[in-house]
């Protein structure tokens, strides 16, 4: 068959130092991955793409880009699964990293990144005289995200990352949430506070992104929110994140329906007096001050526009059957 690359191209060292698309047209096989069709580019037509493979069978992970806008391993994609009409198949370098060249990036970022979630073990105690034994079923769970091979899909199509490079993204933090899961180590209390900070598991939008690029179904969103699940029973609740959670919960569990006028302030945390029938914290009132005066033009905006939430909520009938899913979820844990 015949197929058409569309080869988005950048060399940082040519006269053209913009990044343009440069079009193949091949005959290939059937057969042929996207991975096997560049190869034959490169060896038969156009000698100065750069791009990067090492192993051709889904497990080293170097081969991760974006087909068609979204990452895959290109060893693992077939082009009669991805061309469009007339054989187009769009390839590009990944997303939210520095390119190199053509489909080559940067991936010094992404390893920074995963190292900062110290992703190796840290038992306590004396270490055994030969490896830390753990039996089969207790590792049984962690089977899904072992299966990671670090290629940097969900970094790529990370839609946090697009907007906030600080945020550590979903590779280290199904690494991290790797290390809290392991029955051998005993570090769970210092990663959860690390991994709630700043950059951290709250800064997930749960757009799912991660979890349908990821080549190796490690789910990195799942993950995260086992982690926030861990680190608010852990008692690090006070992040915008868990607060948003609550507040979440709070609402539906209480009236069935979403209360959006008060959500956005109980986020930002008045204290708690608003929030869940706690005294108000004056210093946390005083230190969120500025978050909550930061809402005001969105507030008015709406406003402006008729979009401001009802005050006072209709009744929702069977609210009390909500409830009550809640209390049974609740008695289970
Ligand atoms: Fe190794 Fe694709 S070349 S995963």
């Amino acid at each position: 068959m015949e197929v058409n690359l569309k080869v988005k191209r950048f060399d940082p060292e040519s006269d053209n130092t913009e990044s343009h698309y440069q079009e193949y047209n091949l005959e290939v096989e059937d057969y042929y991955t996207v991975l096997d069709s560049l190869i034959k580019v490169r060896e038969e037509v156009d000698g100065s793409l750069a791009l990067r493979c090492s192993c051709r069978a889904s497990i080293c992970g170097s081969c991760s880009m974006r087909v068609n806008g979204h990452a895959k391993l290109v060893c693992k994609t077939k082009i009669t699964d991805v061309a469009k009409e007339g054989n187009e198949i769009v390839v590009e370098p990944m997303g939210n990293m520095r390119v190199v060249k053509d489909l080559v990036t940067d991936m010094k970022p992404f390893w920074d990144k995963v190292r900062s979630v110290q992703p190796w073990l840290q038992p306590s105690g004396p270490a055994p005289e030969a490896e830390y034994i753990a039996s089969n079923e207790s590792m049984l769970h962690l089977n899904g995200v072992m299966s990671c091979i670090m290629c940097g899909a969900c970094v790529s199509d990370c839609t946090t990352l697009e907007v906030d490079h600080n945020y550590v993204g979903p590779a280290a933090l199904a690494k991290a949430y790797r290390f809290v899961a392991d029955p051998r180590d005993d570090q769970d209390e210092s990663r959860l506070k690390m991994y709630n900070s700043y950059g951290g598991i709250w800064d997930c939008t749960r757009c799912m992104e991660c979890v349908q690029v990821c080549p190796k179904g490690v789910a990195p969103m799942d993950r995260i929110m086992v982690l926030r699940d861990n680190a608010i029973e852990a008692g690090f609740s006070n992040t915008n994140g868990a607060r948003h959670t609550e507040a979440f919960n709070d609402s539906i569990k209480h009236s069935g329906h979403l209360d959006e006028l008060t959500l956005p302030i109980k986020t930002f945390g008045m204290g708690g007096i608003f929030m869940f029938g706690k005294m108000l914290d004056i210093p946390a009132l005083i230190r969120n001050i500025p978050s909550l005066m930061g809402l005001l033009p969105v507030g008015l905006r709406a406003f402006r526009r008729g979009k401001v939430p009802p005050i006072f909520h209709k009744k929702i009938q069977g609210a009390d059957k909500i409830r009550n899913i809640f209390e049974k979820l609740e008695s289970k844990k």
